[in-house]
């Protein structure tokens, strides 16, 4: 069934207008809120998976010994507290990254703390790793088994405890250890631009430091790194650097950006935002360029999972021939709506038909290697 047409106008003409006279961080707050309820009820979750599921054999793949449906996450930061995880595979999502988990519960930074920037088509966002702490989330998804894959994304609690570097690492290692058989892969999120103390582990010498603990805690899953779009490919080469000497199998490129120098947001947008990192389309070729870079760098070493201002099928296309075995969004979906990801896995068939790749692997880093 094909209702992408009428989704969009509803979602367009009816539904975003009404969310987007709100404030975005209640609305975020009820979207939590009614996807949990869908999750919960096998009729409404069968309704969602009619209306937004699509699924194709060309766009199965396995990565790091984990089978995906399709190439299309939710990106840390949305469930936060792994509240959708029974909706977000009737979304039509190949697999989902919850988080980010911190060792100790948080609340994150004072509000306001969530902007749009709707000319601009991103967001301003300073939650400050709100989330309700690795041992109750990893209580709630203890024992459960999951439709897609699951990703857990940990990061340092936004403290002035967790400043020292032993701290941070110790810090990290308790979120580790708490999902070390939860899920299928954890990305350590070294590039939270909104927490105390900024990105400490952005540097070498503490990411080696914390990586050489996270290597000590026993755990099958694949471990990703998520890198900041802000430093450029000397900061990315130095964290493949140091991430080739651990247990690190890929990369999630990239996160937030605090570049507000960029002529990707519109003039003035920002006078109206509070300060935080930028998501969205500000973001998009920030982190295609690191991609594609990575892809040369590192060829088959590291998984790449792109992120970053993914609107459409070409969007994430861009980013898979790039490099990109995988790709992530939120803020598409906040301005496109939930159809977005049917129509993008859709589109992405249709590209490598085009393209002439019987699958979506083919398609993987093919620009870049051309
Ligand atoms: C509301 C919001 C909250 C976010 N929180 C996190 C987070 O907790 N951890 C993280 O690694 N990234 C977080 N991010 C960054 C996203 O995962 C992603 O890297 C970024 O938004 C770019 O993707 P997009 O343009 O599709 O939104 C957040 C993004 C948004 C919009």
């Amino acid at each position: 069934m094909h209702l992408t047409g009428t989704q969009n106008w509803a979602y367009g003409k009816l539904m975003k207008p009404l969310f987007f006279v709100a404030d975005p961080e209640k609305v975020h707050d009820r979207i939590i809120r009614l996807g949990a309820a869908i999750g919960r009820s096998g009729v409404a979750r069968r309704a969602a998976s009619w209306l937004f599921s699509y699924q194709h054999p060309a766009l199965q793949q396995t990565v790091n010994g984990i089978r995906f449906p399709n190439p299309i996450g939710l990106a840390a930061g949305f469930d936060k507290n792994a509240e959708l995880i029974d909706v977000l595979p009737s979304v039509g999502f190949g697999f989902m990254e919850i988080g980010s988990v911190t060792g100790e519960p948080c609340a994150g930074n004072a509000k306001p703390r969530l902007w749009r920037l709707p000319e601009s088509r991103g967001l301003v966002v300073n939650y400050g790793l709100k989330n309700e702490g690795c041992d109750a989330i990893a209580a709630r998804l203890s024992g459960r088994s999951y439709k897609i894959p699951l990703g857990t994304s940990i990061a340092k609690t936004n403290s002035e405890k967790t400043v020292r570097t032993e701290d941070g690492i110790a810090d990290y290692a308790r979120a580790f250890r708490a999902f070390a058989e939860i899920g299928d892969y954890t990305t350590v999120n070294i590039s939270c631009p909104n927490a105390f103390g900024g990105e400490p582990f952005s540097d070498p010498v503490r990411l080696n430091a914390l990586l050489d603990a996270l290597d000590e805690i026993p755990t099958n899953k694949p471990v990703f790194l998520k890198v900041t779009p802000d430093s450029g490919i000397s900061g990315l080469d130095a964290a493949l650097e140091v991430a080739s000497r651990h247990r690190v199998h890929g990369l999630v490129i990239s996160n937030l950006t605090k570049n507000r120098d960029t002529d990707r947001i519109a003039a003035d947008e920002l006078k109206r935002a509070g300060s935080g990192g930028i998501s969205g389309k500000p973001v998009e070729t920030l982190s295609s360029v690191l991609i594609a870079h990575a892809r040369k760098a590192a060829g088959g070493r590291f998984t790449i999972i792109g992120v970053g201002g993914i609107f459409s099928a070409e969007d994430a296309y861009e980013k898979i021939t790039r490099g990109a075995s995988l790709v992530q969004l939120i803020t598409g979906m906040i301005y496109q709506g939930p159809q977005l990801i049917g129509e993008i896995n859709r589109g992405l068939v249709r590209l490598c038909e085009r393209d002439g790749f019987s699958s979506i692997s083919q398609a993987v880093g093919s620009r870049t290697s051309r």
